[in-house]
Order: structure tokens, then C-alpha cells, then sequence
């Protein structure tokens, strides 16, 4: 019997490091999960999940997010859901619902309100300043609007043998309303299959939903493949045909644990990401590709963390 939890950079780390102590305590993978991404949604300066994040090109936050049950198979998922406090509380009732498991828009939102979740203005006042600023900074430089999409996601493993899969994001950076990207999406955004194992993506939704990446690292897992190498052949695979085929792959990044608590990463840019089992103290990590599809990973030092504290927390004007 073991357990952990695997999840996408940085932001993660407090949800994975007090939820996987839960865990080892015999807390259910379901609980953990949930309550690891609402401390992401919760937190003010993370600005692409939940409170906080950064809104589409009219101003307004919508949000995706999504659950699953690696036993059952269960999905519940929640996309353009909009003035919910946790989209992923939400993606988990939706899980236990046999039809009408994934809402999107005024549906998703008119659920959560009349279900009772705990419903808020999601737009600060720090996110609507950087919004504006941003607006400008386009403008004046003729930028591309779309840059940068950290979705939350994460696997966990209880000692039961339960695996979930859950994300949440608030999509990509002056997305237009009613886009979508990968995170709620069955196979792209994540994959859990409790007999083997679970994955979860981060990155440009737009290219990630192309090769369902989530569900091939699961599915190469269940061919008895590490986890890590799993992870390596369908990322930097995906990403060179991208190349090869259109030109160019967006950014994208994918974490991965299988069943026996062994994980995996790997992306085509540089990428944070927390991770603890019963081996491994909680820990943030950082990850680049390397030579040969393979990814170097090592623990992320001080300089690298109080950069990152600095960054989020920058004043703004
Ligand atoms: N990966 C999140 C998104 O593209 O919306």
C-alpha cells in the first residue's frame, strides 16, 4: 500500500505537500484532490486558476475545470463556468451525476449557484490592473494577446489504490469568451485509470487537445512502461510531429504518477511542479527537455523560489 500526488508547477506545492500528509494519514484521493486545487483557486496571485486569475479579452473570468474517478471512471468537468469560487468542487459533484456531467457557460454556473457552491467576484483588483496593462503592452507592440497558460492539474494515489485526476485553469491569457482549452477535455487535460495509473497536462490547450496526450501516457503506462518514460516518448513524440507536421508546437508539459506511487514529467519548456509519496518528502521540482526526448529535472533552490515569489507578488504600477 502507498500513496502520493503529482501536479503542475510551482503553485501546487502547498496543496500537494499538506494534502499527501492527509493521504498518508488514509485520507481518499478524491478529498485530497479536491481540497489540494482549491488552495490554488483560493490563492490571490496565482493568475491563471480560480481568485484571481487572469480574465479573457472582455474582462470576464471563465473558468474550466474538471475531476475524475480512476476506479469508476467517472468525469465530471465544468467549462466558461464563471463567479464560482472552486470550478473543481464543482467538476466533483458533476462526477457523480450519470447524465449532464459537463456543463459549460450560464448551465455550469446556474448548477454551482443552485447546487450551493460558494459563489464570489473571481476578478481582483490586482487582475484587472494587469489585465488593462497587458491590453495596453498589446496594443502598442502589436503582440500576439496569448501568452502563458498554467492550468492546475494533479494525480493522486490514497492507500486504497484509488487514483484521481482533477484540473482547473482559467484558460489562456485574453482568450475570447467561450473558448475552451485542453484542461476540461477527457484525454487531453487528464487521464486516471486506477489499475494503472493517471496523467495531467498544462500548456497551450489548443495543441495539447490535438494528440489526447494525457490519455497515451495512461495508456503506455498500462503496457508496464515507467511512468517516466511514458512521459518522454508521448510529450517530445508529440511535440516533434507538431513541428513536423505544422511547423511549430505551443508549450505544454505533463505530470504522471502510475499506480505504485512512480511518477513522471515532461515538456517542451521550462516547468515547475510539486510531487510526494511515501518515498519523497514534498518537494518543487523544475524541469527542461534534454538531449534524446528526456527531461532533466532538479529541485528547485532558493534563488529559483524567491524569484518566483517576487514575480507573483510584483506591485503593479
Ligand atoms: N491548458 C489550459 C488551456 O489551454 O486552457
Amino acid at each position: 500500500m502507498t500513496y502520493g500526488m503529482i501536479a503542475t508547477w510551482r503553485m501546487a506545492y502547498d496543496g500537494v505537500a499538506s494534502m499527501t500528509e492527509a493521504l498518508k494519514n488514509g485520507e481518499g484521493a478524491g478529498t485530497a484532490l479536491v481540497e489540494a486545487i482549491k488552495k490554488v483557486e483560493d490563492y490571490p496571485f496565482y493568475k491563471s486558476v480560480g481568485y484571481g486569475g487572469f480574465p479573457n479579452e472582455e474582462c470576464i473570468l471563465e473558468m474550466d475545470a474538471a475531476y475524475m474517478d480512476g476506479d469508476t471512471f467517472d468525469i465530471g468537468a465544468v467549462a466558461g463556468i464563471q463567479d464560482v469560487k472552486n470550478p473543481i468542487a464543482v467538476a466533483e459533484a458533476l462526477s457523480h451525476e450519470r447524465f449532464n456531467s459537463f456543463l459549460v457557460g450560464a448551465g455550469a454556473t446556474k448548477f454551482a449557484k443552485q447546487a450551493g457552491f460558494d459563489c464570489r467576484n473571481m476578478v481582483t483588483a490586482r487582475a484587472k490592473r494587469l489585465w488593462e496593462l497587458r491590453l495596453e503592452e498589446i496594443q502598442k507592440h502589436n503582440l500576439s494577446p496569448y501568452d502563458g497558460h498554467d492550468t492546475v492539474g494533479a494525480v493522486a494515489l490514497d492507500l486504497n489504490k484509488k487514483m484521481v485526476a482533477g484540473t482547473s485553469s482559467s484558460g489562456l491569457f485574453m482568450k475570447k469568451s467561450g473558448r475552451v482549452g485542453d484542461s476540461p477535455l477527457s484525454g487531453s487535460g487528464f487521464y486516471v485509470d486506477s489499475e494503472i495509473g493517471g496523467a495531467t497536462a498544462t500548456g497551450l490547450g489548443e495543441d495539447l487537445m490535438k494528440g489526447c496526450l494525457s490519455y497515451e501516457i495512461v495508456r503506455l503506462m498500462g503496457t508496464g512502461m515507467h511512468p517516466q518514460a511514458a512521459a518522454d516518448q508521448v510529450v517530445y513524440g508529440f511535440s516533434d510531429l507538431l513541428e513536423k507536421r505544422k511547423g511549430k508546437a505551443g508549450a505544454f508539459s505533463l505530470v504522471c504518477m502510475n499506480k505504485n506511487g512512480e511518477w513522471g514529467v515532461a515538456t517542451n519548456v521550462e516547468f515547475s511542479f510539486a510531487v510526494a509519496t511515501e518515498k519523497e518528502a514534498a518537494e518543487i521540482y523544475l524541469a527542461y527537455p534534454a538531449e534524446n526526448k528526456t527531461t532533466r529535472i532538479e529541485v528547485a533552490d532558493k534563488a529559483w523560489l524567491d524569484a518566483y515569489e517576487a514575480r507573483i507578488k510584483k506591485p503593479v504600477d
